[in-house]
């Protein structure tokens, strides 16, 4: 395929239909929202005003972000926060041409503080019905497990979780990668697939390929989010690549948390021309600086090697690497063809 302009290049990566399979709820709570929610809730803020809150997201590596997503996360309290935070989501993701969006949710940030289960997942439930209906965005909702709690409290997290079983559709687990590795939750995980949930981790953002290994073999997912460091481990790629295994990657998370020094060190071009099933993702885009179309505009600009072609693969991925129904993916993929033949080379 010839090459298009970097302004047609750009309206093509905003244009083009995708889905979103990365995404923390949590992580899309922009700084305005907190305050608004602190107040409504009767909460002093942590910072004394939006700049100042913003000012502190500059961090080392994946625990500093942390510590500052978890403290932001403590003003959601009620079934409307949640449903303003996740409507707000869709809303963005909606302007994106975001078509599908699997989101993650860390139930756990929230019931430790006393929030009951039913406030988080109903008011997430409820606007991902409205986003259908409004927005006209495929939205499920995916719950993800804490790695520095114990497996005891995410298997108590899912059993507190089950009478709401008809509004998620998967399990995940994220929050601190390094010493804690995929099979500590090897029996939540198996209880989960006893369920007929769909299965995802987080490995290989900080953590070393063998967790990556692991995810596969102990948790037995069906997608890796993140997993960059794959590529150190070639007998691992080749098998991602046979098993077609989708990485979930998050460009400018990745710089923000120093996995990468800048987005022209990314390894997305090898990931892609290693033949691996690479998705594009925000991860927290109210921590790291946008939102998916942000991701993909910022990553095709630092890596020039990128161009149309790598667009469509990336999009058409990400349909692959959902988990909705064969004829939605066989729709949307329609729809993608359709937006590249109307975009000649
Ligand atoms: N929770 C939110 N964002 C995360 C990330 N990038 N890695 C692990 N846990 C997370
Ligand atoms: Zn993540």
């Amino acid at each position: 395929m010839a090459e298009l302009s970097r302004e047609r290049l750009h309206a093509l990566l905003r244009a083009m239909p995708k889905a979103e399979l990365h995404i923390h709820i949590e992580g899309s709570l922009e700084p305005e929202l907190i305050f608004r929610l602190a107040q409504r809730n009767g909460l002093v803020p942590a910072y004394p005003s939006v700049q100042a809150l913003r000012a502190a997201y500059a961090f080392g590596d994946l625990q500093s972000f942390l510590d500052i997503y978890y403290a932001g996360a403590s003003v959601l309290r009620h079934e409307q926060d949640f449903f303003d935070l996740a409507w707000a989501y869709f809303e963005r993701a909606a302007a994106d041409h975001v078509v599908h969006a699997e989101v993650f949710f860390d139930p756990q940030t929230h019931t430790e503080r006393g929030v009951p289960m039913r406030a988080i997942i109903v008011g997430l439930a409820h606007a991902a019905r409205r986003a259908h209906a409004e927005l006209g965005i495929s939205a499920r909702l995916i719950l993800c497990f804490l790695r520095h709690l114990s497996e005891e409290a995410a298997l108590a997290t899912l059993e507190q979780a089950l009478p709401y079983r008809e509004h998620f559709i998967g399990l995940g687990l994220d929050s601190s990668e390094r010493g804690h590795p995929p099979e500590k939750f090897a029996r939540v995980f198996a209880r989960g697939r006893e369920l007929g949930l769909h299965l995802v981790a987080h490995a290989g953002e900080e953590g070393p390929p063998a967790y990556i290994r692991s995810a596969l073999d102990s948790l037995l997912v069906e997608r890796i989010d993140h997993g960059v460091r794959c590529l150190e481990d070639p007998a691992l790629v080749q098998r991602l690549v046979a098993e077609r295994v989708p990485l979930t990657v998050c460009p400018l998370s990745n710089v923000k948390l120093r996995v990468f020094g800048s987005l022209a060190e990314h390894n997305l071009p090898a990931l892609l021309d290693a033949g691996l099933c690479v998705t594009l993702n925000s991860d927290d885009p109210a921590y790291f600086g946008g939102y998916l179309n942000d991701n993909f505009i910022a990553t095709f600009d630092a890596l020039p090697q990128l161009g149309r072609a790598q667009a469509y693969q990336l999009a058409r991925n990400s349909f692959e690497a959902s988990f909705a129904p064969a004829a939605d993916k066989a729709r949307w993929v329609r729809e993608l063809d359709d937006c590249f033949a109307t975009t000649a080379a």
